[in-house]
């Protein structure tokens, strides 16, 4: 049997506030007075999103959106979809999603097309973190905090089989 893997820090808290900080800056910088639409991807963003908007003090609206999990299995199945969609209207809206993990790329471009389709005025991406040596499709990352190792990477709500998302630093994992 497999045994349960050890997590070991690859972004320490403290580099992550940092991070967190500054990302924070540039989207104020960029969004501030256009009452932006956040919508983070769930369940991954749900640490980064409630870190990143209260450092973002201007009126802006969150909203989440769920797609098919990996589930049990470490691959992307390919094959995505909304499983907890969306309340708020993204016609005519400027919208960033929040993404905790870019990996094969193909949630997010699907998510991106999604959105697309009903034609906001503006759509950006956030992601905590891009793997970028695993990318299948190519995706335009706007504003992003870290580049991870081709490593599976937990905490900081990022998870393995639902596990880990409860760690505050980001961490890889290791077989015991
Ligand atoms: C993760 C992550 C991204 C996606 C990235 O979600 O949050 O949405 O996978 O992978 P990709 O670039 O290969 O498509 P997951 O399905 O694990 O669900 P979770 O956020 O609920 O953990």
């Amino acid at each position: 049997m497999r045994s349960q893997p050890k997590p070991g820090i690859l972004f320490t808290r403290d580099e992550i506030e940092v991070t967190v900080k500054s990302l924070a800056a540039e989207i104020k910088r960029d969004y501030q007075g256009r009452h932006p639409l956040l919508i983070g991807v769930l369940k991954g963003s749900f640490v980064f999103m409630a870190d990143l908007i209260r450092l973002l003090d201007f009126p802006l609206e969150v909203e989440f959106i769920r797609l098919s999990s990996y589930g049990r299995a470490m691959e992307s199945s390919g094959k995505i979809k909304v499983v907890q969609g969306l309340r708020a209207k993204v016609i005519g809206r400027d919208v960033l999603v929040i993404e905790d993990i870019v990996d094969t790329g193909l949630a997010i471009s699907f998510l991106l097309d999604y959105l697309r389709k009903k034609k906001p005025a503006s759509l950006k991406l956030c992601a905590l973190t891009d793997k970028p040596s695993r990318r299948q499709v190519p995706v335009t990352i706007d504003y992003l905090g870290f580049t991870v190792p081709n490593k599976f990477i937990v905490g900081y709500g990022i998870d393995w089989d639902e596990k880990f998302r409860y760690l505050p630093d980001i961490c890889t994992l290791e077989d015991e």
